[in-house]
């Protein structure tokens, strides 16, 4: 079965009880529900991480490039919170890995601070969702999956 990776970062362990008005009431193991629900509905199985830690989130996403490579994983789901306007080290193990990855976004991050207007990670990603709430991850999803299914359809 095609498998997805959902990688969050930094604080999205605390989704729920943080800022709820931005971020809204799921928590983070609704949103890991959500998502697996969503890669069912599409034949597709997701394994779910998060790191409040730069380096796991690279050596997962190096592991990520890794089964990308062997057939075993269509893509990485990230949702890398801060470290998504600070660290050229994900841009750069994006980039090293080969792996497509989708952007995601909660909140709507151009209508935010300043601050969060520049995304290290965006030049370097397949693609990008941003705004639409947790429904971002399913969106994300399906891109993946319609992009894998593009690039080799079934017989
Ligand atoms: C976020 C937006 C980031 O700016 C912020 O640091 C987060 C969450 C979002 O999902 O909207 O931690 O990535």
């Amino acid at each position: 079965m095609s498998k997805l990776l959902i990688l969050n970062g930094p604080n999205l362990n605390l989704l729920g009880q943080r800022e709820p008005a931005l971020y809204g009431t799921d928590t983070l193991a609704d949103v890991e529900a959500l998502c697996r629900r969503a890669a069912e509905r599409l034949g597709c199985s997701v394994e779910c991480l998060q790191s409040n830690h730069e380096g796991v989130l690279l050596d997962a996403i190096h592991e990520a490039g890794r089964a990308f490579k062997a057939g075993a994983l269509l893509g990485v789901v990230l949702n890398a919170g801060a470290y998504t306007h600070t660290s050229v080290a994900l841009h750069d193990a994006i980039k090293g890995a080969a792996v497509p990855v989708v952007e995601v976004h909660i909140s709507n991050v151009h209508a935010r601070e300043p601050f969060r207007h520049h995304s290290y990670l965006s030049p370097a990603a397949a693609g990008i969702v941003v705004g639409f709430g947790v429904d971002g991850y399913v969106l994300a999803i399906e891109g993946l999956v319609r992009r894998a299914r593009r690039a080799a359809p079934a017989p």
